[in-house]
């Protein structure tokens, strides 16, 4: 498996790999990484680096992970029009990368309104008209109910469970919060660096069934290799 280089993020794995320790047994430490303004600084940021360069910022645990869950998503002949929700789509890369395989039904919410700038900036230059993007708290109470089919999350789980404020609650809002917008029987794709397999089953384990793991690349923290993002598919439940 090729490694991928994740610069920062994975938190509470990096710190376990620095102390050698497994994952599990690494507290939650709060995180800037966790706050509205650090996502709206650093979008603003990548949008003018955007403008100047063309350069579309991080591929959140790299373009390998991204095309895997592409060909999963295509390996399940899931139709195309297919209503599919990305939480907390940053530069709404996966969702580009997505239209350009052939899904219709693409919306991505962000609660960082640069973020969405950046994304509709890039979707726009990249001539990918049909998504629609959002500014929106996925935690709080959220209109489109059961409106999804699948939803993905790539990196935002994780984010919200740095939060420095009351992040145990924002976690089982954003469990509520999912189980309202995906329809029964729906699918939830997460990409997760600071959460073990058995945690997130543990956390969905209300109103989600596991159905299967998806391989993912390696990546490395100061040299230290073999540390791995998880990728779980969920299904709806009741
Ligand atoms: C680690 S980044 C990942 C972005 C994107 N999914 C990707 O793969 O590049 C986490 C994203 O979650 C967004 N986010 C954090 N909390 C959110 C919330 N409550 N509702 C919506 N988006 C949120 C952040 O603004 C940020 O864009």
């Amino acid at each position: 498996m090729e490694d991928a280089v994740q610069p920062h993020g994975c938190e509470r794995q990096e710190k376990a790999a620095a102390e050698s320790l497994p994952l599990a047994n690494e507290e939650f430490q709060p995180s800037e990484l966790g706050t509205k303004q650090y996502w709206d600084r650093a979008y603003e940021r990548e949008l003018q680096f955007f403008h100047d360069s063309g350069d579309v910022g991080d591929i959140w645990f790299g373009e390998e992970s991204m095309d895997r869950q592409i060909t999963w998503l295509e390996s399940q002949k899931i139709p195309k029009d297919t209503a599919l929700l990305d939480i907390g789509t940053g530069n709404g890369v996966f969702l580009i990368e997505l239209a350009k395989a052939g899904f219709t039904n693409l919306t991505g919410i962000d609660d960082s309104s640069s973020a969405v700038k950046f994304a509709k900036a890039i979707a726009e230059k990249e001539e990918v008209l049909s998504l629609k993007l959002q500014v929106a708290d996925f935690l709080h109470p959220f209109p489109n109910l059961s409106q999804y089919e699948i939803c993905v999350d790539k990196g935002t789980f994780d984010v919200i469970s740095l939060s420095p404020d009351h992040p145990a609650e924002r976690q089982n809002f954003y469990r509520q919060s999912l189980h309202r917008v995906l329809k029964n029987g729906g699918l939830f794709l997460i990409t997760s660096c600071n959460w073990t397999k058995e945690e997130l089953v543990n956390h969905f384990r209300e109103g989600f069934e596991m159905l299967q793991e998806l391989p993912t690349p390696k990546f490395q923290f100061g040299g230290k290799s073999g540390n791995s993002v998880t990728v779980l598919v969920f299904k709806r439940k009741e």
